[in-house]
């Protein structure tokens, strides 16, 4: 039998007080919605999302996408889901689904389908028993009966009492969907078309089921910040056990944050106050952190990042980050690279072995094998006269930079060459050199004494 999936993620999402659509808050570092499109993908021949205007199509790859001009409700949402959904057969299954519920399981899915076709249901409701059902729509039974669903703001209080809430997921037979959408008003408390109202007209022509969701979950969507941060907290933890299941030693898991794109491989070990964010993979034997944020970056095998803050670059094996250092975008370090204490690189490469131990900036720079860079040394790549322009440096194989050099781009230092402590480099030195670039030193002697005899007069 054919199964399509509607996941309905248009909807203003008002109680978020944002900007942002609420299905592209991201949890975890991925927007919500994902996790709900998780959920059907593999158990259905189609996912059609319907979105609003004001939400990219292209992020959702090569799932159908459907537009609801303006957020009349769930149930006109539905009704812009099923216009893509025309090719397949009356009695195709079709399981909608709330975009903002990122805690439902792709297991519980399937077995709210093997109730639905088990008891030969025209329509099937996942329901819950909530801790806290304020705000969500309310299952009303008469005895095991089904009747209908009320929303929180059309229920009278004694509804309100009622804990078995309704969980926004739902399956269909096709042909009843679209029957029963026909019918929906939007006579209610809030002017909406409710797809929930649709029971009630659905009730005489099929047989209506209500499975109750074996799991309890702390939230049954995400409607505000609050229950953001609750969503996020359960699917951080399911990230790190996971991560731990695999060999992965994380020092203090309440402490970290690791991101659903992050891969970290075996005998890494992640200490405390650790954020790895973004697509970052991180190969095995490395030690990340204490304080280190990692963003969209690969780290290879033995590496050591202490209080540091590596985004968009490639480090090597066996290379050393930190304490204290800032690796901003663009940068790759070949394997043994050491970039030290209160060191700022961007945009540069370093091959094998290189080393910039302290305090220094390296800027669109290209260091090659073994280069020592001594403390202090700037390389001044800003030109200051062509809008934004950045100049380059090179500093070839086995180069040894003088400490506190300033290497005023575009400038060369070629192989093997040395520049002094304190030189300014303004042109280019050639292989096998010494560069200075500073005033000759005066020794003035006697001259304490003289002047303590001046003084004394
Ligand atoms: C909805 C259900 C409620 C249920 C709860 C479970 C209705 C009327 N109510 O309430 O019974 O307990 O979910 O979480 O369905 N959306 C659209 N277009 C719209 C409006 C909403 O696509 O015009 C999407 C939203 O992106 C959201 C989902 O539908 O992902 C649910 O909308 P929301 O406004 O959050 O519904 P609730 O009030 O939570
Ligand atoms: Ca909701």
């Amino acid at each position: 039998m054919k199964k399509v999936a509607i996941v309905l993620a248009a909807g203003i999402g008002k109680r978020m007080y944002s900007k942002t659509p609420k299905v592209l808050h991201r949890i975890c570092g991925r927007e919500m919605v994902f996790y709900a499109i998780d959920a059907v993908k593999n158990i259905s021949d189609k996912v059609v999302v319907v979105i609003s205007k004001n939400i990219p199509e292209n992020i959702f790859g090569s799932l159908e996408v459907a537009i609801q001009e303006s957020p009349l409700g769930t149930g006109d949402a539905a009704k812009a889901g099923l216009s893509k959904i025309e090719g397949f057969p009356p009695d195709a299954i079709v399981i909608v689904l709330t975009g903002d519920n990122p805690l439902i399981r792709e297991e519980e899915i399937k077995l709210l389908l093997e109730f639905h076709l088990r008891n030969k249901n025209g329509v099937t409701v996942l329901s819950a028993n909530a801790f806290e059902p304020s705000g969500l729509g309310r299952v009303i039974r008469k005895g095991k009966r089904f009747i209908k669903i009320i929303e929180e703001r059309d229920a009278t209080p004694q509804e309100k009492l009622i804990s078995e809430i309704n969980t926004g997921i739902y399956i269909f037979e096709k042909d009843f969907l679209e029957e029963g959408l026909l019918k929906i008003s939007n006579k209610n408390a809030q002017g909406e078309y409710y797809l929930t109202d649709i029971f009630e007209t659905l009730k005489e022509k099929t047989k209506i089921g209500v499975m109750v969701l074996p799991r309890r979950l702390p939230i049954y969507g995400v409607n505000n910040r609050k229950e953001l941060a609750i969503a996020s907290q359960l699917i951080q933890s399911e990230i790190i056990e996971n991560l731990m299941l695999n060999g992965v030693t994380i020092i203090n898991p309440q402490s970290v944050i690791i991101d659903y794109g992050a891969e970290i491989n075996n005998d890494t070990t992640v200490f405390p106050e650790t954020i790895i964010q973004g697509k970052t993979k991180i190969e095995s034997g490395s030690e990340i952190g204490p304080f280190a944020r990692i963003v969209d970056s690969i780290i290879g095998s033995n590496v050591k990042v202490q209080f540091s803050v590596i985004i968009n670059s490639v480090i090597g094996v066996n290379c050393s980050v930190g304490p204290f250092a800032y690796i901003r975008s663009g940068n790759v370090l070949d394997k043994s690279v050491k970039i030290g204490t209160f060191v700022e690189v961007k945009n540069s490469k370093f091959k094998e072995n290189a080393k910039v131990s302290h305090l220094s900036y390296i800027g669109d720079a290209d260091v090659g094998k073994n280069v020592n860079i001594g403390a202090g040394t700037i390389t001044c790549n800003f030109s200051g006269l062509e809008g934004n322009k950045k100049n380059p440096t090179y500093i070839e194989d086995d180069v040894f930079i003088g400490s506190n050099t300033t290497l005023v781009a575009p400038v060369t230092v070629k192989k093997r060459a040395y520049t002094a402590a304190g030189s300014v480099i303004t042109e280019n030195v050639p292989e096998d050199s010494l560069a200075i670039g500073r005033a000759k030193q005066v020794n003035k002697t006697e001259w304490v004494k003289r002047r303590k005899s001046s003084n004394d007069k």
